[in-house]
């Protein structure tokens, strides 16, 4: 096996997750052997309500702490081996979107008092380790990047900087542009598509597409809208009762006996 001084060969940016547990108030609600996210461009994590896929979004984040476990990045870099990585379980959140780990969330987060504008600024800033304040206080920034704010805002679906995101589908989509702007390697998307009309959601799920395969990003999708997980996840992740239970694709799991049973056939809401 290769190790740190002799590169494995480029490939996906992936996570590994390996015997992670997470309790609240005794109850396990996460509890996950070995499991890895990235082997395929856009991969689907699905499962009935309180399966427990925000909180394992949350703990890649380290927005949760686990209880033990251990989450790594393989970046596809080739730098490491699956045995190696860096370890996200012991950073903070805001070092691990530093490595290129974000995570959009699923409820829904507001960004007054800033504008549409100044919070996509803030985005490219973050990724350029610039300081906030230097970047609200000049356009040095936005001149420099106008073009590829514009280019996200148009592709997502926004389709404008002006003013602020009001209504709650407007301050999920900004939340995701934000996301996307910070040029990750891994998106963690948690019910990106809840409360968007039909023709912004599939704008942003076909440009989500072409950054999956273009870019090499690796897309984890959190869905009840079933339509989208089986047309765009090339994998399919099914959560139940704190663990990754089945993994295949899209059209052998949704077919399968378990997830007709546990998921399909008893009915799940949206946030
Ligand atoms: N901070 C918390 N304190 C106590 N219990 C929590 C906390 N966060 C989550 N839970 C519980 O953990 C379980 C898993 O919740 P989680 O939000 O991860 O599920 P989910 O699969 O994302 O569900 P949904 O599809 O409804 O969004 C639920 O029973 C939830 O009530
Ligand atoms: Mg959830």
């Amino acid at each position: 096996m290769a190790g740190r001084d002799e590169p494995t060969a480029k490939g996906r940016p992936r996570l590994r997750i390996q015997n992670a547990r997470k309790s609240f108030d005794s109850r396990v609600v996460v509890d996950v052997g070995d499991l890895v996210f990235g082997e395929h461009p856009i991969e689907g994590l699905i499962g009935p309500n309180g399966a427990g896929k925000t909180t394992l979004l949350r703990l890649i984040m380290h927005s949760t702490a686990l209880d033990h476990g251990r989450i790594t990045l393989l970046d596809g870099n080739g730098a490491y081996d699956a045995d190696d990585g860096r370890v996200l379980s012991n950073m903070r959140t805001h070092e691990i979107v530093r490595l290129g780990v974000v995570k959009s969330n699923q409820v829904i987060q507001d960004f007054e008092p800033l504008t549409i504008y100044d919070s996509l600024l803030l985005a490219v800033a973050t990724r350029r380790d610039e300081r906030p304040y230097r970047v609200l206080s000049e356009n040095r920034l936005w001149r420099q990047h106008a073009e590829e704010i514009w280019e996200y805002v148009d592709r997502s679906g926004f389709g404008r900087l002006t003013g602020y995101a009001k209504s709650a589908g407007e301050k999920k989509l900004l939340d995701i542009v934000r996301c996307l702007l910070l040029k990750p390697k891994i998106l963690l998307l948690d019910e990106p598509t809840a409360g968007l009309p039909g023709e912004v959601r599939d704008r942003l799920m076909s440009f989500i597409k072409e950054l999956a395969t273009q870019r090499n990003i690796s897309v984890v999708i959190v869905e009840h809208d079933l339509n989208v997980i089986w047309t765009l996840s090339d994998y399919v992740h099914f959560m139940a009762e704190g663990s990754v239970i089945l993994q295949g694709e899209p059209d052998w799991l949704r077919g399968h006996k378990t997830v007709v049973e546990k998921y399909l056939g008893t009915g799940h809401v949206r946030d």
